[in-house]
This record gives C-alpha cells, sequence and structure tokens, in this order.
C-alpha cells in the first residue's frame, strides 16, 4: 500500500547493477499456505562499477529464514532486511555465491504476481517485477542468469511440476512426495521466470525445425478441458513455421510449453519454454468459443510463441524499453494473422482498436511516449500506446525500408543483440545500419507522445495537368510535452480517376513506385508534393493502409467520402471512406437531434451499402466491416467536447434502423445467403460469412420489426455454435422485448458451470442499453460464478459496463461512476493492477458535457483522499485529475 508520496523512477537515471548474477539455483518446496524457496545465486562484481561492497538484493511480502554466503551461514549483523529488499554488507571483492532461505504464501496471494494459488494451481507470473515476490534476486531485466529449478510437493496435491527449459531430474520422494527439476540453459532475466504445479491434464503434440529438430509441445489444462486445445496447438505449429519462413527465426528448446489458468491478470505470459496463458486464450470448442474467441487464440498464442527471440532471445534492458519487445512482437503477430487470414480485414480491425483505445490515451491525461521516460508504477505501462502504438512504429519503418531491407535490418538486429538486454537505439541502429536507410528523424516517434494531425489539401491544375497536395503536420501538448517537433510520417496515396480506378502517378522530384502504391515521407511542418501528367480531376486516397498513426483531415466533402468509398482500390481506405461518410452523417445527426431539428436518412450512403451487399467480388467479412457503423465511442472522440452519449446513442440507433427499413430485403438475402451449412469450421472464410450474416440480423432487428426478433429467437434455438448463439442472444438482450429474459436464462441454465461461457454472458448484460443494466450489473455480482477476485470476471461485468457501455456508464446522476469508482476502491485491496486498469475508464473524462465533468472528477478525487491506496492506483488516479 501507499508509501508517502510515490517516487517516479526515470528513464535517465539508469545505470548498469552494482552486481551480476550468472546462476540462480531454485529449491522450491510447495505447500498452498507455505512455499520455502531457497535460492542460490552466482554472483560477480560488474567490473564497471568497481569497489562496491554491500550487494542490495530486490524481495517483497517474503519471510526471511537465513542467509548464507559461500556457504557459511551469516549472522543478522551482516544484513539488513526492509519492505522492499535486502542488503547483505561487506561481501567479497570477486564472486561468490550467495543463498538465501525465505518463504511466502501462495494461497494469500490475490494480487496473482508472484507465486500464487488459484483453482488449486500453483503459478507464477513474474514480469515486470513480481520475481521479487519469489525470492530475492537483483529483479531488473538487465541480469540475465541460468536457472536451475527443483520443485518438490506432495504428489496427490501437484502432480505436475513444471519450470521453464528441459526437465533434467524426476522422481519419488517419502510421504507422498516428488520432486522434478528443470534446467533452462539460456541465460535470462528473472521476469522470465515460471514454475507451475498441479492437478493439469495435457495434450501433446510436435513440431520438427526447420534445421531438423524435434520440438516436444504440450498443452496444460484443467482435467476436462483437453477437449479444446486443438486450435490453439494447431495455431502454434503454424506459428513456428511462420517465424521460420518470415523472419528466419527457429525454436530453441527441445520442449515448448503451454498451461491455461482461468484465475491470471493479462492475456498471457512469455515465460522462457512455459508460456502462462488466460485460459480464455487457449479454450475453444464451436459450441463455447466465438469466432473472435478463435481469431485471439491465433494471435495470441503466436504472440507469446514470436517473443522467444524478440523479448527472450533479445531483451529489454529496462522497463523503458518495453516496447522494444511489446510494440514489436504485436507487429510480428499482426502480420502473421494477416498472412493467415484476411490482410485488409486484419487491417481495419487494427486501426479500429488503435483508434478506440490508443488515441483517447494519447490524447488525454495519461498520455505518454512509447518509450515513456518516467513512471511511478511499470505495471500502468502496458499501454495501448506501448502495444499497438508502438507496432505501428515499426510498421512505419517497415514501410519505410520495404519488407526485403526490413528484413536485413531484423537480421542485423539479431545477430548483433542475441543474448542480450537492449534498448530501442539498440533496435533502430540495427535497423538503419542493416538497411541503409536513416532513421534519425523517425525516432522522435518513440519519445513524443501524442497523435500527430495531419492537414491535406490537393488541387488539381488543369492548366500544368498537376495534381498539388499540400500537407502539413502539428502534434498537440501533452503532459509534460508543451513543444512538438516535426515527425517522419510515412503516406501511401493514390488518385482516382473519373471512372474510380487508380491513375498512374509520376511525382515531380520523386521515383514513380513500381506497382502504382506511393508512399511519400511527410519530414517537415509543412510540404508540398506534385504530380505530373493529371489530365482530369483526380479524387484523392491518403494514407493508404493506414501507413502512420495519425488524424488525417482534408478538404474532401461528402461527395468525395462517397465516391471513395465505392470505388477505392484500396481496401483499407474504402472502409475508412465508409466510416468518414457516416461518421458525417452521424455528427450531423446528433446535432439535430439536439437542436429539434429533423435528421438525414442517408439514402446516398444506403445507395452504396446496397452495391456493397450485392457485390460477390467483395470477401463477406470485408462487407461486414464496411456496412459497421462507426461506435458510440468512435463518434463521441469525433465530437471531442461536450459530449452527449445520450445523444449519440439515439443518433447512431435511428440511422441503424434507418439503414436497416432502406435495405431490409437486401440484408434478409444476405442473411439467408451467407449461412455455413455443416460442421462449423473456425476458418476466416466460414467465420466471415457467419460475421456479416450476424451483422445483418443486427440491422433487421433494428427495425424493431417482429418478424426480425422471431429470426433472432429462432437463431438462438438452434444455433450449433457460440458465434451465432452469442449474436442473436445479443440482439435479444439488448432490445425490450419478451423474448429477452427468456433466452438470458436459457443461456444461463445451460452454460452455468461454464466459466469462460459465462463471463460471455455477464459481458452481454452489462453492455445492454436498456436502462435497468447498472441494477443488472449489481445483482449479477451476487451470482456464484461471479468473484471479485477473478480478473475475468471484473473484466466481463465490471470492465464492460465501465468501457463498452458509454451510454449506461456515463448516466447524467453519475452513479455508473460510483458504481464504478466503489469496485475499483475494493479491488485495490484484492488485486492493484486490475483495479489501476479498470479506473482507466476514467481517462477522457473532459470530453464530456459540464455535469458529467463534475461528477467523474469528484469521483476521481475521492479515490484520490483515500488513505491507503497502492501505487497502481493513486498513479492512474490522480494523474487522470491531472
Ligand atoms: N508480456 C505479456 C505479453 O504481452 C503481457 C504481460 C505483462 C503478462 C505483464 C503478464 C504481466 O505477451
Ligand atoms: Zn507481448
Amino acid at each position: 500500500m501507499r508509501t508517502e508520496d510515490p517516487r517516479p523512477i526515470a528513464l535517465k537515471d539508469y545505470s548498469e547493477p552494482d552486481f551480476w548474477i550468472d546462476e540462480v539455483h531454485l529449491d522450491v518446496d510447495l505447500a498452498p499456505e507455505t512455499a520455502q524457496v531457497r535460492s542460490t545465486l552466482a554472483v560477480r562484481p560488474n567490473a564497471s562499477r568497481p569497489g562496491k561492497d554491500s550487494l542490495r538484493l530486490d524481495g517483497e511480502g517474503l519471510e526471511l529464514l537465513e542467509v548464507h554466503l559461500n556457504g557459511e551461514k551469516l549472522g543478522p549483523n551482516r544484513y539488513q532486511e526492509d519492505e522492499s529488499g535486502l542488503t547483505i554488507m561487506e561481501v567479497p571483492a570477486g564472486a561468490f555465491t550467495l543463498t538465501t532461505v525465505s518463504r511466502c504464501n501462495p494461497a494469500a496471494n490475490t494480487a496473482l504476481t508472484g507465486l500464487y494459488l488459484a483453482g488449486g494451481i500453483f503459478c507464477t507470473q513474474c514480469e515486470a517485477e513480481g520475481f521479487r515476490r519469489i525470492t530475492y534476486m537483483l529483479d531488473r531485466p538487465d541480469v540475465m542468469a541460468v536457472y536451475r529449478t527443483r520443485i518438490t510437493a506432495e504428489k496427490a496435491l501437484a502432480p505436475v511440476l513444471l519450470a521453464n527449459g528441459n526437465c533434467v531430474e524426476s522422481g519419488v520422494l517419502e510421504d507422498g512426495r516428488h520432486f522434478a527439476e528443470w534446467h533452462d540453459p539460456y541465460p535470462k532475466p528473472s521476469y522470465l521466470f515460471a514454475l507451475v504445479a498441479g492437478d493439469l491434464g495435457c495434450v501433446r503434440d510436435a513440431f520438427t525445425t526447420a534445421s531438423g529438430r524435434e520440438v516436444d509441445l504440450r498443452i496444460y489444462v484443467e482435467p476436462g478441458n483437453e477437449d479444446r486445445c486443438a486450435y490453439a496447438m494447431d495455431a502454434l505449429k503454424r506459428a513456428m513455421a511462420w517465424d521460420e519462413k518470415v523472419f528466419g527465426r527457429e525454436y530453441d528448446l527441445d520442449i515448448f510449453m503451454i498451461v491455461a489458468v482461468s484465475a491470471f491478470n493479462m492475456g498471457a505470459m512469455e515465460n522462457k519454454g512455459l508460456n502462462i496463458f488466460n485460459d480464455k486464450y487457449i479454450l475453444a470448442r464451436p459450441d463455447t468459443a466465438t469466432d473472435l474467441d478463435f481469431a485471439n487464440i491465433e494471435a495470441i498464442v503466436a504472440h507469446e510463441y514470436f517473443h522467444n527471440w524478440t523479448g527472450n532471445r533479445i531483451t529489454c534492458r529496462d522497463w523503458f524499453q518495453l516496447c522494444l519487445k511489446e510494440g514489436l512482437t504485436v507487429f510480428r503477430d499482426q502480420e502473421f494473422t494477416a498472412d493467415m487470414r484476411s490482410r485488409a480485414v486484419k487491417r481495419i480491425a487494427d486501426v479500429r482498436m488503435l483508434r478506440t483505445h490508443q488515441f483517447p490515451e494519447d490524447g488525454g491525461p495519461l498520455a505518454h511516449p512509447v518509450r515513456p521516460d518516467a513512471y511511478i508504477e511499470i505495471n500502468n505501462f502496458y499501454t495501448a500506446t506501448v502495444y499497438e502504438k508502438g507496432a505501428e512504429l515499426v510498421r512505419m519503418i517497415y514501410t519505410l525500408l520495404g519488407a526485403e531491407k526490413f528484413r536485413k535490418g531484423m537480421d542485423l538486429y539479431f545477430t548483433r543483440h542475441d543474448g542480450r538486454a537492449a534498448t530501442v537505439e539498440d533496435f533502430l541502429e540495427a535497423l538503419s545500419d542493416g538497411s541503409g536507410v536513416d532513421l534519425s528523424q523517425f525516432k522522435r516517434w518513440y519519445h513524443q507522445a501524442g497523435t500527430p494531425e495531419v492537414m491535406a489539401s490537393g488541387k488539381w491544375d488543369g492548366a500544368q495537368q498537376e495534381y498539388v497536395l499540400q500537407l502539413s503536420q502539428v502534434c498537440p501538448p501533452t503532459p509534460g510535452q508543451p513543444h512538438k517537433e516535426p515527425l517522419h510520417i510515412p503516406i501511401e496515396i493514390g488518385l482516382l480517376g473519373e471512372d474510380g480506378a487508380d491513375l498512374p502517378l509520376s511525382p515531380i522530384g520523386g521515383t514513380a513506385a513500381a506497382s502504382g502504391a506511393h508512399v511519400i515521407s511527410l519530414t517537415k511542418r509543412e510540404q508540398t508534393f506534385r504530380f505530373k501528367n493529371v489530365t482530369a480531376k483526380p479524387v484523392p486516397s491518403l494514407l493508404r493502409g493506414f501507413t502512420a498513426p495519425v488524424k488525417l483531415s482534408s478538404n474532401l466533402g461528402e461527395r468525395e467520402w462517397a465516391f471513395l468509398m465505392a470505388h477505392d482500390s484500396d481496401p483499407f481506405n474504402r472502409w475508412e471512406a465508409a466510416q468518414k461518410y457516416a461518421s458525417m452523417i452521424l455528427t450531423g445527426n446528433i446535432a439535430a437531434l439536439s437542436n429539434g431539428k429533423i435528421p438525414r436518412a442517408g439514402t446516398g450512403f444506403a445507395g452504396i451499402v446496397r452495391k456493397i451487399l450485392n457485390d460477390p467480388g467483395l470477401e463477406p467479412e470485408f462487407v461486414a466491416q464496411m456496412i459497421v457503423l462507426p461506435a458510440e465511442q468512435t463518434l463521441a472522440q469525433a465530437i471531442g467536447q461536450d459530449v452527449d452519449v445520450e445523444a449519440i446513442h439515439s443518433a447512431r440507433e435511428a440511422f441503424r434502423a434507418s439503414l436497416a427499413e432502406q435495405l431490409y430485403a437486401e440484408f434478409e438475402r444476405a442473411y439467408n445467403e451467407n449461412e455455413t451449412p455443416g460442421t462449423y469450421s473456425p476458418d476466416a472464410e466460414a467465420a466471415g460469412k457467419r460475421s456479416l450474416r450476424n451483422t445483418c440480423l443486427g440491422y433487421m432487428a433494428a427495425t424493431g420489426r417482429a418478424d426480425a426478433i422471431a429470426l433472432a429467437k429462432n437463431q438462438f434455438d438452434t444455433a450449433d455454435n457460440m458465434t451465432d448463439s452469442m449474436a442473436a442472444l445479443g440482439v435479444l438482450a439488448h432490445t425490450d422485448c419478451p423474448e429477452r429474459e427468456e433466452a438470458l436464462r436459457a443461456f444461463h441454465d445451460r452454460w452455468k458451470d461454464d466459466h469462460l461461457v459465462m463471463d460471455k454472458w455477464f459481458a452481454l448484460q452489462a453492455t445492454s442499453p436498456l436502462p435497468g443494466t447498472l441494477s443488472r450489473v449489481r445483482e449479477l455480482m451476487a451470482h456464484p460464478a461471479f468473484s471479485l477476485r477473478n480478473p475475468n470476471k471484473v473484466r466481463a461485468l465490471i470492465g464492460s459496463f465501465a468501457t463498452a457501455n458509454q451510454l449506461r456508464f456515463h448516466e447524467s446522476g453519475g452513479e455508473g461512476y460510483r458504481f464504478v469508482a466503489e469496485q475499483v476502491l475494493a479491488l485495490d485491496k484484492i488485486n492493484p493492477q486490475v483495479a489501476a486498469r479498470l479506473l482507466g475508464a476514467f481517462k477522457s473524462w473532459r470530453q464530456f458535457e459540464p455535469v458529467r465533468q463534475a461528477h467523474m472528477r469528484e469521483t476521481l478525487e475521492r479515490i484520490v483522499s483515500q488513505a491507503e491506496l497502492s501505487r497502481d492506483v493513486y498513479e492512474i488516479a490522480t494523474k487522470t485529475l491531472g
């Protein structure tokens, strides 16, 4: 809990450690309430920081029993313990071994960091600073050691004993106890350590690497869940093959293990050779998991596997470099998904995600650079900015270098830094040296926060037959950064002729691109680009593929957006045009609603939607993306200030209903044509059909017509897979109709013993726009399947209410805010990381109308005034208030 005014840690204060630790031998004796850890460290002074005679180790919440130096027991006058660690005085001048014996209590660990017992399984989570809750250590990523771990436990309690690396010995002991010893030959930082023990079922497979080595693959799950591992295993093998093919990276141990647990703070963790997953991202069967679940499993299994090279073999020097592994690994998993599924759809999904999560962060009080320069609690920096914007920065480098040079740069990065702890500078230098491309201005992206705004103004000069594009950039101030330098922004552009086809591009003073794709570099505050031989007035398609994470504004109007929505050959920009067009109509309608004017029906927009629905050449998932209106949160962002959530909700619902009335027959036809009969397959093509079909169902139901509701009810009753079942239930649960409660009850009764499916049931009710939602959420907290101790439950019920139900969270009396704040404070005593994350729901508070702003401010102030706050919640609350 809060020590007076927690002090920030700053990047500029980084220094190497006084000592290195080359080897760690752990002997862990497990029992639910006491885990005894004997740890022997091979310590060596750091030659570049000579003359240090005391060794300071991190340690938190440990009960210290013994200390030995070079095998000799030390008296209490030789060491000092405090709440954050242990100092050993008068250590020898050369190398020495240090043994500590200590205890911790896994059963009492509700923060889920360090060693904890949940659902009968002992499990560890060490990133970022959890290892110090297991034993004393230089718990920092630049200290890399070889680990040997011996686990002992009662066999009946924990028949399976796992740690990193290879199992080198195991055996039975007296009194029903047994042990296993694991050895990981690759030096690693302590945050990659893992240990798991418990009664687990196992699914096995194998992979042969490019150089012909056999790797034993295992997924461990709670017994009974073995039939839900096939998709994760398949994704793992595809990820291993893909990393060999695309990045030339092979797996390096003889065994790769995944463990799925039900209590986990994050999505998953890349511990060396022993990934630990939130079971939501492993377990899937057609009847229990949706298409989105399958896609997430594929992406996250790949993400954690890819960390073996980008994160583990090359790790981070310090936590400020977090994006070095996360941004890069997200980029890699995005590319993997793009290759496995549809590249266009994946890009749309990623940009959607960036805009809903990262843009508000970057434009609010919690804005920070992709590489932050200070933090109070590092756990608060596993953010959309570090991950998603971090990935966008790598993508821009990829765009600037091209595939081939990017690969050369990456190869150099791997050869130079393998086995080391690296920095963002190391990464940029390797990419630049390997490719010959100068990235010095580009580097600003890493330390400058905020979303840049790019203004584009294009003009056709008929006399010169030239197209002149003027671009300018500004980046708004962010906390601590009032002044911004211009960035290096790659912008892919195209020009469309009257018929909608791409015109050949002949830049003046540039090089023509081979494919018609053309990337220009905006590097100054203002810059003009000219294209010759443009014989008729074109429509520009700017920022194709979203080549930079910026907000683009231009002198294009509704007519041009409609044209681009109908014709752009770049699928991302075609979608973007649809969003822009819809957003123009919607923001107009929102204003109309507040002024008592009549909203537009959007017949022009509906006309293009009709063509798109009738175009057999388009993939169904892309069509679904094209016709989904911008989310309420997205519209709130577009409006930016004085946001009225009720007007947004009503205008959007009204426009949905209006489109549905205009296109009912088309939606119905697409619904019928996109059935996926036969055995369920989670592949992208079948999933795309279901997605389009369910989008159409949603539209039809938006009319409130009885036949549409009946259709949803029928789909719910007959669905043989979770995607269709959830989609239909979603329609019913969010509609004020008699079928609502009946369907929710039927779903509950069928799935009440399945914790992952129950999370869907919680989330669905928490996101309902109906007026009784908050009281329903309160009631559901008393449901036997709910627990504040389980992060997935908290996220499903309270998290979805706070972040995915704009209308009800922002209820005008402030009751939604007070409810969430109450839960944040209760959770802070149980799990500060999860509490702080939930508090993130308040980050955009300044964009709302004054009454709601006042309620949110008051709520935040009440949180800050609490006597005992974790560093996690303290940092988010104080920074949010600003
Ligand atoms: N490093 C994990 C990942 O992104 C995320 C994580 C962070 C998990 C901290 C647990 C704790 O793959
Ligand atoms: Zn990661």
